[in-house]
């Protein structure tokens, strides 16, 4: 990796905790924190020393408050589509990393940084936490894969509701609707997104990787065409080691030892 300006990474045992900062602009998403996201994250894919990765944004008051609007504010229409295009396509390598990837949005998740944390696999969020996407109320829609990724999470009505008022809703309210799975106070914020990244990653890495994979691609495709690469995947997974680890583990009564292999 370069040298990164606007985003920290730091290791805890196999988990990366990726760090958005840019703390003044409430680490909103300009074009240098968007290509940097793409190449952190294009560096954890291949390290095998990475089970999963958790997503934050720095200091107590943004996780992500949205897209840079002083750079949105220049766009004309050709690059209008090379902005969201470029968001999109970071946003799509996250959602297809192979390892899970943990949002911990601390303080406001707004626009962009909404999005972000819909491309990641889990959420979870401070109490202090405020999600919304207020594109419309600057003329805009969300343009890096909102339209499509809250409606299938939280269902069309409330993504509706959401999309068309611009307006925030609460952490509590975040989690009724299912847009995240927890809410934790501030402080425990980090430390119970590890706990949660590492109840995935104590399971088999190429299970895990084998269930994003399927998950994913159902979206995309028939059910008959899922039903197929399903059924494929699973077969994968009976030839590895780590399936016949996985299962002696179970009938001989110990923790399994994965090797993703
Ligand atoms: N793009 C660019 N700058 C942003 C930003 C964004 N999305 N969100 C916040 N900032 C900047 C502010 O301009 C301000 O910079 P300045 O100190 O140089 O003027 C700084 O971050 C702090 O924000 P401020 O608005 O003063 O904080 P606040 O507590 O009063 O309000 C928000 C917080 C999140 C409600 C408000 O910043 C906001 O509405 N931001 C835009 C949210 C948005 O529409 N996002 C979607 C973009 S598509």
């Amino acid at each position: 990796m370069t040298d990164l300006t606007h985003i920290r990474v730091e290791w805890d045992g196999d988990l990366a905790v990726v760090t958005i900062d840019r703390q003044e602009k409430l680490n909103a998403l300009n074009a240098e924190v968007i290509s940097e996201l793409g190449e952190v994250f294009d560096g954890l894919r291949d390290d095998d020393k990475v089970r999963g990765v958790l997503l934050t944004g720095a200091g107590q008051k943004a996780f992500v408050a949205g897209a840079d609007i002083g750079e949105l504010a220049k766009m004309d229409s050709i690059t209008g589509v090379r902005v969201s295009r470029d968001g999109q396509d970071v946003f799509r390598f996250i959602e297809r990393f192979p390892k899970p990837v943990l949002a911990a949005v601390g303080g406001y998740a707004l626009g962009g940084g909404c999005e972000l944390a819909l491309a990641c696999h889990l959420r979870i969020a401070s109490d202090n936490a405020r999600f919304g996407l207020p594109e419309v109320s600057l003329g805009i829609i969300p343009g890096y894969g909102g339209t499509i990724r809250l409606a299938r999470l939280i269902g069309l009505g409330r993504a509706l509701e959401m999309t068309l008022t611009g307006e925030m809703v609460s952490a509590t309210r975040a989690a009724e609707i299912g847009l995240v799975s927890e809410v934790v106070p501030g402080p425990e914020l980090q430390g119970r997104g590890k706990a949660l990244l590492r109840k995935v990653t104590k399971n088999g890495p190429l299970a895990v990787r084998m269930a994003l994979e399927s998950i994913y691609r159902a979206l995309d495709t028939s059910t008959a065409e899922a039903l197929d690469f399903e059924s494929s995947l699973f077969g994968l997974l009976a030839s590895t080691q780590d399936m016949r680890e996985g299962m002696a583990a179970f009938l001989e009564r110990r923790t399994a030892d994965f090797r993703g292999r």
